[in-house]
């Protein structure tokens, strides 16, 4: 199927975007995020959010793309999993739209749609390191479907980072400054917390504040040991899933996978067991529209999406697993 404009939308978090994807490419790739001093989510907030400012990125993302609204042929939606309040307003948009334009929903997972981005770097059956805010997961396809090797199994590698660096008065997000932060610094010990592929971080946290209220450590050690331990467990446990499936290659997705860092100690584990790391550019590594346009293109390509725009719904716990795979070919 060519030449059919598809029209992505992103609500799921913090962040509401809209993406035009034709053929492949990505045409419009807008964005706006919610944010507070704190940098904690209120949903309902974020949601009234998302209702604000979605009619004018519309505008812009059509403008960007140099199409008019009646040239779309299929809205893909990030209906999973995610924030219920921040969902029902993209699901509300959506129906809306979908309804004045008589256009097919193609309902898109959000975790997979980050995997699936990676096919624009060349990856064709990677291992994910899915290193957001919220989220931390190691993805690959195995039978049939998409399922996750390890996970954090208490705050997102994200989270863990912007909380440090609130406690040490850097504000939100945290996660470039304690970046920056970290060239000038030195290793100290601070624990090292995985089990199998699954990482823990709150251990590690009460550690780093504790060291940093005791007013004895350099805010650029704690940084650099912070940095050098968490993204070492990342690597140790995506290497290990590298193992275990047998793949040869590596993609990192969220917003912390902008970290230079972290993509230097991904790409030497890869150089060292002969496989290859693929790093999307940044706009496509933080929450956007423009990955869930971009597979529900190929979706919408394999006749995937509700007809019936009334029986479109939410699912904020959706498993990466429980999706139906349907449009992969082994
Ligand atoms: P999700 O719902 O997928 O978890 P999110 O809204 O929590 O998404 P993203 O937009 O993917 O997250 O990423 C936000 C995170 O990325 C924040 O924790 C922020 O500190 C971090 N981040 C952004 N740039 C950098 C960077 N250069 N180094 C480290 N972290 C970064
Ligand atoms: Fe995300």
């Amino acid at each position: 199927m060519v030449n059919k404009y598809i029209l992505g939308i992103e609500t799921t978090a913090h962040t509401f975007g809209i993406g035009i994807v034709k053929d492949g490419k990505v045409l419009a790739n807008v964005k706006d995020s919610y944010t507070t001093e704190k940098g904690g989510i209120i949903p309902s907030e974020a949601a009234k959010h998302h209702e604000k400012v979605a009619g004018e990125l519309y505008k812009k993302a059509l403008e960007t793309a140099g199409i008019n609204e009646n040239e779309i042929d299929a809205i893909a939606l990030s209906n999973a999993p995610g924030l219920a309040p921040c969902l029902l307003a993209g699901l509300r948009f959506t129906k809306q739209l979908a309804g004045k334009l008589h256009l097919p929903v193609v309902p898109v997972n959000h975790c997979i749609a980050h995997l699936e981005i990676g096919r624009l770097t060349g990856a064709k059956d990677p291992v994910l390191l899915y290193a957001s805010g919220a989220n931390t997961q190691i993805i690959a396809y195995a039978s049939g479907k998409y399922r996750v090797f390890g996970e954090t199994l208490d705050l997102g590698i994200g989270n863990f980072i912007d909380t440090f660096a609130r406690y040490a008065g850097l504000g939100f997000p945290g996660g470039p400054k304690i970046m920056e932060l970290a060239r000038g610094g030195k290793y100290i010990d601070i624990g090292y917390s995985i089990k199998g592929m699954d990482v823990a971080f709150s251990g590690i946290l009460t550690k780093l504040r504790q060291m940093l209220e005791s007013g004895t450590y350099k805010l650029e050690d704690l940084s650099y040991s912070l940095q050098e331990t968490a993204f070492a467990m990342l690597v140790e446990a995506a290497e290990r899933a590298l193992a275990h499936t047998g793949k040869r290659e590596l993609l990192l997705g969220g917003g912390v996978a902008c970290n230079k860092r972290l993509q230097e100690m991904c790409r030497i584990m890869c150089e060292e067991r002969g496989a290859k790391m693929f790093c999307p550019e940044n706009q496509f590594l933080v929450d956007n529209a423009g990955m869930i346009g971009y597979l529900g293109e190929i979706m919408f390509d394999k006749n995937i999406f509700e007809k019936n725009i009334e029986k479109l719904d939410i699912n904020p716990r959706e498993r990466t697993d429980d999706v139906k795979v349907l449009w992969k070919s082994e």
